[in-house]
């Protein structure tokens, strides 16, 4: 089967500023994928030309197996925009009920009904829109991007106007789509929140791929941290062998190659005389991760 898209060589100029440069991406079908990178690094310009709002400069995109311009794709395909306002007038079951019919499809009104239950605006359906809260638009903007099963689910920032029990309800609202085998690209701040649900990661930095893979190729190896005193030279010898070290005070942190070190690299560094407080094996998160590779390409 396709993949629910597909990507190539994506350029966006905006006069003489470059949004977007040679990106290219997949995402499989019930692959939860994180869209993440700084402000203005092009991730919402990539999003609108993979779904034909933004035409490319260069580059070509796929969507579910066809062009993206293709309006049959894009009738299976859910989209919150990043900025998202609908019409004050309406009710909340009203403006579902004009992008259903916007997208030329049918959907029961048990269905819509249920789609507004989901994101916790079932006793809101037949409330004008224009005195919803900025979090509750943004509720009503993910049952639009839902409401007609669609295969692939683009969210630009879905979570920004959220409270916590929100952002939760989000997060099993993301599981439960990929368990249905729905594609999912999830572009959002809250690195937290991608770093616990997404199976992969794309980070943009100044419209080009900073960094892509599944999280473990992202994270790496394991992180060991250690309280420790009466460090030797021997011992810090000892603790560099097996990967590389940082300390502040007395704590340090080693990034391992390899994790089954860890039992004789404790034996070693008591039987070196070091006194051991602590040993707390850990990952880097994808926050220090991010931070890490957007900073390094500062630098370049
Ligand atoms: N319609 C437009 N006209 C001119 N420049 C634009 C337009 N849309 C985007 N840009 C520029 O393209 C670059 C990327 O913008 P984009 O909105 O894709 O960033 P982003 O990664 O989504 O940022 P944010 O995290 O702030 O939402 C920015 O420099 C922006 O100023
Ligand atoms: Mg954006």
């Amino acid at each position: 089967m396709s993949a629910a898209v597909w990507a190539s060589g994506l350029r966006k100029r905006y006069r003489r500023r470059t949004a977007v440069d040679d990106v290219s991406f997949s995402v499989a079908r019930g692959e939860l994928m994180g869209l993440l990178g700084p402000n203005g690094a092009g991730k919402t310009t990539v999003i609108k030309m993979l779904l034909g709002l933004v035409r490319p400069d260069a580059g070509e995109v796929m969507l579910l197996g066809r062009p993206a311009r293709d309006p049959a794709s894009r009738a299976r395909v859910g989209y919150l925009p990043e900025l998202f306002r609908y019409q004050p007038w309406l009710t909340a079951a009203e403006v579902l009920g004009l992008h259903v019919r916007l997208a030329g499809l049918t959907v029961p009104d048990a269905e819509r009904r249920e789609c507004l239950g989901t994101v916790g605006l079932a006793d809101r359906a037949g409330d004008r829109v224009g005195g919803f809260s900025k979090g509750m638009q943004q509720r009503l903007g993910l049952a639009v991007a839902l409401v007609a099963r669609p295969e692939f689910v683009v969210l630009d920032e879905p979570t920004s106007a959220l409270d916590p029990l929100g952002r939760a309800d989000v997060r099993d609202l993301l599981l439960s789509l990929k368990e249905r085998g729905v594609a999912v690209l999830l572009n959002s701040h809250l690195i937290g929140e991608v770093e616990r649900v997404c199976d992969r990661v794309l980070i943009l930095d100044r419209g080009r791929v900073a960094a892509a893979g599944t999280l473990p190729e992202l994270l790496g190896g394991r992180e060991l941290r250690l309280r420790l005193d009466e460090v030797s030279s021997d011992a810090e010898r000892r603790l560099k062998e097996v990967g590389e070290l940082t300390c502040t005070g007395e704590e340090y942190t080693v990034a391992l190659r390899d994790p089954e070190v860890i039992p004789d690299l404790v034996a070693d560094l008591v039987a070196l005389g070091v006194r051991v407080h602590a040993v707390e094996p850990g990952r880097v998160s994808l926050e220090e991760r991010l931070l890490g590779i957007l900073r390094a390409g500062g630098e370049r």
